[in-house]
């Protein structure tokens, strides 16, 4: 079986989680913000996506969207990173708002914790986290906005350690 863990995230967390999977599991990297000319989906048979959250959308979903055709009938597990926290109802909205429900359906999401250093951001993206903790109304939400987190852990990847070792044990 031909894995490959492709990813798409800003600032660093994602590809972190990335590279720890990597590391646990030999699988090859694709940083999906790179130029990917070579890379063909269609190569693989189990594909672990990674996304970051931006705005309540998933940042991967145009990737996901374009390739859908070559990647519907491969198994995927998908992890979201995103400061909002596992079982959160809005995790089930961000994904329901970037993907249609069709290729939802067809993957293991499993969602992790991510990190935000305000004082890496550039002026314009710490101007729109502002203006958004103004109208954000869980307070836990608007003090992550305002002040930044770090929930990254290297712990976080067991879930998906496991989703991968059920598929392919059971192919
Ligand atoms: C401009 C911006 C918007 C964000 N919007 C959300 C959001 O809507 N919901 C959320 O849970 N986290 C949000 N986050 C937090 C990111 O999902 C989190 O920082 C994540 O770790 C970023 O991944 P990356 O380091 O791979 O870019 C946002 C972060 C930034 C910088």
């Amino acid at each position: 079986m031909k894995a490959g863990i492709f990813y798409h995230g800003y600032y660093g967390s994602t590809a972190q989680y990335a590279q720890w999977l990597a590391n646990d599991t030999g699988y090859p990297t694709f940083d999906l913000q790179k130029n990917n000319n070579e890379l063909d989906p269609s190569d693989f048979d189990l594909l672990i996506l990674g996304s970051s959250v931006r705005i309540n959308k998933l940042t991967i979903r145009n990737w996901i969207k374009e390739n859908w055709p070559k990647i519907r009938e491969k198994k995927i597990i998908f992890f979201s990173v995103s400061g909002t926290a596992p079982g959160h109802p809005d995790l089930e909205k961000y994904l329901a708002d970037s993907l249609p429900q069709e290729m939802i359906d067809r993957m293991d999401y499993i969602p992790l914790r991510g990190r935000l250093i305000v004082k890496e951001l550039s002026w314009g993206i710490r101007l729109l986290l502002w203006f958004g903790s103004l109208v954000e109304k869980d307070p836990e939400a608007k003090q992550r906005m305002r002040t930044g987190f770090d929930f990254v852990d290297e712990q976080n990847i067991k879930p998906l350690i496991r989703a991968i070792a059920t598929h392919t044990v059971s192919s």
